[in-house]
């Protein structure tokens, strides 16, 4: 039973939250995925899978199969055998998640990688003289857009609201996140999509928030977070199939190539995405990033969705009722967020340390002034979100986070 520290007069409202957690957690049909991950550690409060994800137990047996068998034993015969066949399957599972065709998918590289490749392609093709992006986007989204504009002779155009604008023809495209890193908050895919092409960055929504590409241009995203592959996992990009013959990969690398064995010395781009393709794949992360993948198709985006959203709702109001001294930033509607939430206070580094030194739940801290929970609902469990809560009101109440330094670390 949680304990809330803060006045009598709440004390009960806060214990009946905790028991209808408790019973929620009993009741919840995707409680039993928890055993899918290792948690060497049950009374940590991970929240961060937003961030990084969880180690799903099936990857260190995959891991040393594809050391020991396939790299150790059979070698460079494991391209044919099994590593080709794991870049198709992985694109293809992909693809089933993003509801659209394998040959719109590519799997590899960074997801700034991913967006530099198909915004310089997009830039190059689509002649209008301005580009179209959200003030808030990802600072590396931000980067590569820049300069992308600058090399093709555009405009960045960093609109605070960019579903707000009134979109001309002056636009080529937009490239927007679909959940915004900080607040959370969620753009409407069809709404942008109406007006001008998109390529959408879906790092925070692939594997948690039901997508539906069907309008879209294009689109990149991560699978460490919410997929849970692994710290730098590969990334993937979907280009819609009717550009496929109009866009050129600006890296033409050799597995963009028709024919890569044939070691021909011009350049003849596969006839689909694969044609973003530019390297070797990085095959143990590859590898590594398959069971998490599984685990989420095998859920279901919009089973794992209906928890995400009770889970933030849940925080929301509680946080409503018993933190009164932080802003919630995070639209309160399900429909304009995706599965973190952020509070805002002028001390939110600080505090961030203190509850994962303090109170072993583990936020993490976007400057200046966001303290951001996530919840990946697949390892997340409602008498978490209690917990977290009522540590975040202890921080609060005993002033733990006076005792901690201000200078941070490179990663936050
Ligand atoms: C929305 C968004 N886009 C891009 C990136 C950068 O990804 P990468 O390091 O794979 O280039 C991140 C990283 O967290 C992100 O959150």
């Amino acid at each position: 039973m949680w304990s809330y520290s803060g006045s009598s007069a709440l004390n009960n409202e806060f214990r009946q939250a905790s028991e209808l957690a408790l019973e929620a957690d009993r009741a919840d049909a995707l409680g039993g995925y928890r055993e899918a991950f290792i948690i060497d550690d049950p009374s940590l409060i991970y929240l961060d899978g937003n961030s990084l994800g969880r180690l799903p137990k099936a990857v260190p047996a995959v891991i040393e199969r594809v050391l020991r068998k396939e790299w150790g034993s059979t070698l460079i015969g494991s391209w044919n055998r099994s590593w080709i066949p794991l870049l198709d399957r992985v694109r293809t599972k992909l693809a089933l998640l993003l509801g659209v065709h394998p040959v719109e998918v590519v799997v590899g590289d960074s997801t700034s990688i991913q967006l530099y490749k198909l915004s310089l392609a997009m830039a190059r093709h689509f002649n209008a003289p301005k580009i179209l992006t959200d003030a808030r986007n990802f600072p590396s989204d931000l980067y590569v857009l820049e300069q992308v504009a600058r090399d093709t002779g555009k405009e960045l155009v960093t609109a605070e609201r960019p579903d707000q604008l009134s979109v001309s023809r002056e636009f080529a495209y937009g490239s927007v996140s679909h959940v915004r890193f900080t607040t959370g908050e969620r753009f409407d895919l069809g709404e942008l999509n109406d007006q001008l092409p998109m390529l959408w960055d879906l790092s925070h929504s692939v594997g948690v928030v039901p997508i539906d590409l069907s309008t879209s241009t294009a689109a990149v995203g991560c699978s460490y977070k919410y997929l849970n592959g692994g710290p730098g996992a590969p990334a993937f990009m979907y280009l819609q199939r009717d550009l496929h013959g109009a866009l050129e990969n600006p890296i033409p690398g050799w597995f963009g190539h028709d024919r890569p064995f044939e070691f021909e010395s011009g350049y003849a781009p596969r006839p689909d995405a694969q044609r973003f393709q530019i390297s070797t794949p990085a095959v143990l992360s590859l590898a590594a990033m398959e069971p998490g993948l599984d685990l989420v198709l095998e859920a279901g985006v919009s089973v794992i969705w209906s928890k995400a959203c009770a889970l933030t709702a849940l925080f929301i109001e509680l946080i409503g009722s018993f933190i009164p001294e932080v802003v919630n930033v995070t639209p309160i509607d399900p429909e304009r967020r995706g599965a973190h939430v952020s509070l805002a206070h002028p001390e939110a580094w600080r505090i961030c340390q203190s509850l994962i030194q303090h109170h072993h739940v583990v936020p993490d801290f976007r400057a200046p002034d966001l303290v951001r929970f996530g919840f990946s609902p697949l390892t997340t469990r409602y008498c978490d979100v209690v917990a977290a809560v009522n540590a975040l009101r202890r921080v609060l109440d005993e002033k733990s986070y006076h005792a901690i330094p201000s200078v941070r670390p490179t990663v936050t």
